[in-house]
């Protein structure tokens, strides 16, 4: 875009930036102002942050239930669990077939059976990550298959936004080394220098038009000093799991696909991502909301 027209344009890239500051939904800044003189996404993680402290620690401090509590600190501190046994599929020769042919109508109908058995629990803790009350409606699922043809973006280490935000996989088959096993560098959801200056970075090259991924997710490999720190900084999980596991993540946090020969078959969770306001409200109702769960 030519200079003139970056700069007719940049009252109301100022104007929607500044609309969708607690919008957790709206991930990058577009305006020059609030990419290079205003500490825009830096303020955004900060609040964000502080309002998804306060939560998880009422959060950890209501819960009663010993192995409960134990399973909340530890998606605080690593930024993901792995739950065994948590959900199996029936006919997954069937399933794995269907989710090949993209056969919409019936896998629909799986999901509704799936979702009726595991919707409360999974509610519970996608909340917790997420810092946030969720229900039925914020809440989108799929079956996917994370074939060995789509050596995308998404094999890279990225955060796939500012805010504390989770996603959640139950497992129709064993995944092993060679299985594509999704990939995270623990902890580093908490670790906000880390984040901020990842976003920094993409931000700019988005802005620029320079970005390699040209994606609105933060990649590590952006900028390729970078990525050289951070894989000796964090230890590494590894996604080796049984059928019927379930991996809860905060996708904050950085994370990939691994390598592999053979594909994967997931059922998948995404959250709606609504507001930063919404994160305080959810505080004030938080304890009324785990008396249901
Ligand atoms: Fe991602």
């Amino acid at each position: 875009m030519s200079l003139t027209k970056k700069i007719i344009k940049e009252p109301i890239r100022i104007f929607a930036d500044l609309y969708y500051f607690f919008n957790t939904g709206f991930k990058k800044p577009v305006s020059f102002f609030c990419n290079f003189i205003l500490p825009y996404q830096y303020l955004r993680i900060k609040i964000d942050s502080f309002l998804t402290k306060l939560y998880q620690n009422r959060f950890m401090n209501l819960e009663k239930d010993l192995l409960k509590k134990k399973q909340l600190q530890k998606m605080y501190y690593e930024g993901l669990i792995k739950i065994e046994n948590f959900y199996n599929f029936e006919d997954k020769e069937l399933l794995i077939k269907l989710i090949d042919q993209r056969n919409q109508k019936e896998l629909e109908k799986i999901i509704e059976k799936t979702k009726e058995k595991v919707l409360k629990k999974m509610i519970y803790y996608l909340s917790f990550l997420r810092g946030e009350n969720l229900d039925s409606d914020s809440l989108y699922f799929s079956f996917l298959c994370h074939s060995t043809g789509d050596a995308l973006e998404n094999d890279k280490f990225h955060s796939d936004v500012f805010s504390h935000s989770p996603k959640a996989f139950i497992y129709v088959h064993n995944v092993d080394l060679d299985g594509r096993p999704f990939l995270y560098l623990i902890s580093s959801h908490k670790d906000y220098k880390a984040r901020n200056n990842l976003e920094k970075i993409t931000n700019k090259s988005i802005y620029y038009g320079t970005s390699k991924f040209g994606y609105k997710s933060s990649r590590i490999e952006e900028n390729i000093n970078y990525q050289k720190d951070y894989l000796k900084k964090y230890h590494k999980f590894t996604g080796i799991v049984k059928a019927g596991s379930a991996i809860f993540a905060d996708t904050s946090g950085f994370h990939a696909k691994g390598p592999g020969s053979k594909p994967r078959y997931t059922f998948q969770v995404a959250t709606k991502r609504k507001n930063l306001i919404n994160k305080i409200l959810s505080i004030i109702w938080l304890k009324k909301f785990i008396s249901l769960y």
